[in-house]
């Protein structure tokens, strides 16, 4: 059977795409980030996962505000990723995990969550830059499902709907018959306002107990609605979603292997985690 053996979940500032591509690892402005990343490095080589299934959002590369899906399912043999104009030099791409994406999409539908799915699809710098961090040299030793979720268009999906997505991901996973290791990301926030009067904004109490909560209370952050979200941790924060059906796609508890939370790269408070089933 399938099974879910990590959960990792990351800040993805498109500048880190570009300090990748000119190795600034160990520049001491983004030092305070990578240094998250090497016993991650450590846990990959030791689980040797199969298969990566990311929830991520689109900023307007794949979907943009004339077509936009609230929930949509990559169905494709490979994922192509472009410039988007951040300067982040286009990786390879990504090879799909086929046969287990028709699977998810189907038991998704089942479960009532009418996702969009795509057998083309373009992945921007919120799915490929985790999948860079994590594998900055091996291109890529992983086949790859993209779920993108709307954080860009009101409303949003409520992060009580994210998180019964994230559930039902789980279950279509712990459903599928082939013997497969899956690793589960989460991509986005944490706090982050781009633009407006609020640009900056940071809420460091509000991420340290959302991130408290990814461990000890994974339902706490469904209190909020999508717009309370924005008002926490600002209109691009709202990406800790993606974190939350990450995070619920395990159903017990999960115990920590590794944290790291800094303030700021870019305008967000970037924070990285990576989490084992118990
Ligand atoms: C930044 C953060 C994001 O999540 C994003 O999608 C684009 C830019 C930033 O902080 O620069
Ligand atoms: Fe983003």
């Amino acid at each position: 059977m399938a099974k879910i053996v990590g959960i990792m979940t990351t800040s993805h500032v498109p500048a880190l795409g570009k300090a990748i591509a000119k190795n600034l690892q160990s520049d001491p402005y983004w030092k305070p980030f990578f240094d998250g990343f090497p016993p991650i490095h450590e846990w990959l080589e030791k689980v040797k996962p199969d298969v990566v299934v990311s929830c991520y959002n689109d900023h307007g590369l794949n979907f943009f505000l004339d077509k936009l899906p609230t929930f949509a399912i990559g169905t494709a043999p490979e994922y192509v990723s472009e410039d988007e104009g951040w300067g982040i030099p286009p990786q390879p791409s990504f090879p799909g995990a086929e046969d287990l994406s028709w699977h998810l999409r189907d038991n998704l539908v089942r479960d009532e969550f009418d996702v969009v799915s795509c057998q083309e699809m373009l992945v921007d710098h919120s799915f490929t830059l985790p999948m860079a961090l994590l594998w900055p040299h091996q291109k890529w030793p992983v086949k790859s499902i993209p779920v993108a979720i709307n954080t860009t268009l009101f409303p949003m999906p409520s992060p009580r709907r994210c998180f019964k997505l994230g559930e039902a991901i789980g279950r279509a996973i712990a459903s599928y018959p082939e013997d497969l290791k899956v690793l589960v990301i989460g991509s986005g926030g944490l706090s982050h306002q781009l633009e407006g009067q609020r640009a900056g904004h940071i809420n460091k109490p509000f991420d340290e107990r959302f991130m408290d909560s990814m461990l000890n209370d994974p339902q706490w952050a469904t209190q909020f609605s999508d717009v309370d979200l924005v008002e926490q941790v600002g209109n691009e924060g709202v990406e800790l979603v993606n974190w939350l059906a990450a995070r619920a796609t395990v159903p017990g508890r999960v115990k920590l292997v590794h944290a790291s939370y800094h303030i700021p790269i870019s305008n967000t408070a970037a924070a990285t985690m990576l989490m084992e089933p118990i």
